[in-house]
């Protein structure tokens, strides 16, 4: 699975001392080593820390002013109320000092999920989706995730070229154009509901951890909703990874988070594909280097996926995009 790069990312030196003070002070032992691992397109510090001890704790700090401590609170507003079991790393602790907040989490050690077909990872990730989707969530976790709107509920784009689609719109989305908004259009009324949705699951936002297996980690976006959302959204990431889009239609037709509800898992595709396809466009956000070449090669899987899923006959005209 081809990772984004890593972008112009905050480094522990960047962090005020108070706070360096407050979280060495914290976890008992000074920072002797520090790794920024490859992948997200956050600009503030995600690092992993390796204590004077030899402990390994992750952190992700910004400025208070910065719209990512936000995200980082409720991130560890959910790994703290998500349900034992649940394939997240523990919550160890906020600071806050010299206006930053720092969130402290449990270190995962290994690499992202080899999602291609040639590795059981994708398979283990199907299925810990059935488990996370197969039940209501937990009321802490509702509550946790209740202050914060759901960005998964908010997708869409092909409203906004439809009026003037740009001339280097894919020839298939072209076609259907009119389809695909009234499909995206479909999806705000189901898109809320009461199960666990992770919300941005990709390969870098998963760690195979040598101990826990695939775990899921940067829960910025935790909301709850239909059961169906984290499946469709791995989808054309697997796409991505390799697997053929009619592959990964079957799979989906029949994974049990998204067969009972065809419709919406339908709707939501189109709102998330519309998404990459109108933002890809858009200029490159600063401190996100590789966020727009990315949002290019998702749009196009997610097309794919969807000319699968409708039986559309021009479904095969553009080639999947090869990895960086
Ligand atoms: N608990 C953890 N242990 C080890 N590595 C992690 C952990 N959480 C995240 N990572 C790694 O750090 C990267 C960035 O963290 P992430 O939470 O995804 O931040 P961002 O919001 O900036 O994408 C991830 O792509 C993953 O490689
Ligand atoms: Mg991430």
């Amino acid at each position: 699975m081809p990772v984004p790069p890593t972008s112009g990312r905050l480094q522990w030196t960047d962090v005020p001392t108070p706070l360096r003070a407050r979280l060495e002070d914290a976890l008992g032992a000074p920072v002797t080593d520090t790794v920024t691992p490859k992948g997200g397109f956050g600009h503030q510090l995600a690092a992993a820390l390796r204590l004077a001890d030899g402990r390994r704790v992750f952190v992700k700090a910004a400025p208070d002013d910065d719209p990512l401590t936000a995200a980082n609170v409720h991130e560890a507003a959910v790994l703290d109320a998500l349900p034992p079991g649940a394939p997240a790393p523990d919550l160890l602790g906020i600071h806050r000092a010299a206006d930053w907040t720092a969130v402290v989490i449990a270190h995962l050690d290994g690499p992202h999920p080899d999602l291609s077909p040639a590795s059981s990872d994708a398979e283990q990730t199907w299925a810990l989706l059935d488990k996370l989707t197969s039940s209501p969530a937990p009321a802490p976790y509702a509550a946790a995730v209740s202050t914060m709107p759901s960005t998964a509920a908010a997708l869409h784009g092909w409203d906004e070229l439809l009026p003037d689609p740009p001339a280097d719109l894919a020839p298939t989305a072209r076609a259907h154009l009119l389809e695909l908004a009234e499909l995206e259009a479909a999806w705000p009324a189901p898109a809320h509901g009461d199960r666990i949705v992770h919300g941005d699951l990709r390969a870098d936002n998963m760690v195979h951890d040598h101990d826990r297996g695939v775990t899921f980690v940067d829960w910025a976006h935790a909301t709850t909703g239909p059961a169906c959302i984290d499946a469709a959204s791995l989808a054309p990431q697997l796409i991505l990874a390799g697997h053929t889009p009619a592959d990964i239609a079957r799979l989906l037709r029949d994974h049990p988070a998204t067969a009972s509800s065809p419709d919406t898992t339908t709707a939501f595709l189109a709102a998330l594909t519309g998404h990459w396809h109108r933002n890809a466009r858009k200029p490159a956000p600063p401190g996100a280097p590789g966020l727009r070449a990315y949002q290019h090669r998702a749009a196009v899987a997610g097309l794919a996926l969807l000319s699968h899923r409708l039986s559309w006959l021009d479904r095969l005209t553009e080639p999947l995009p090869a990895a960086p």
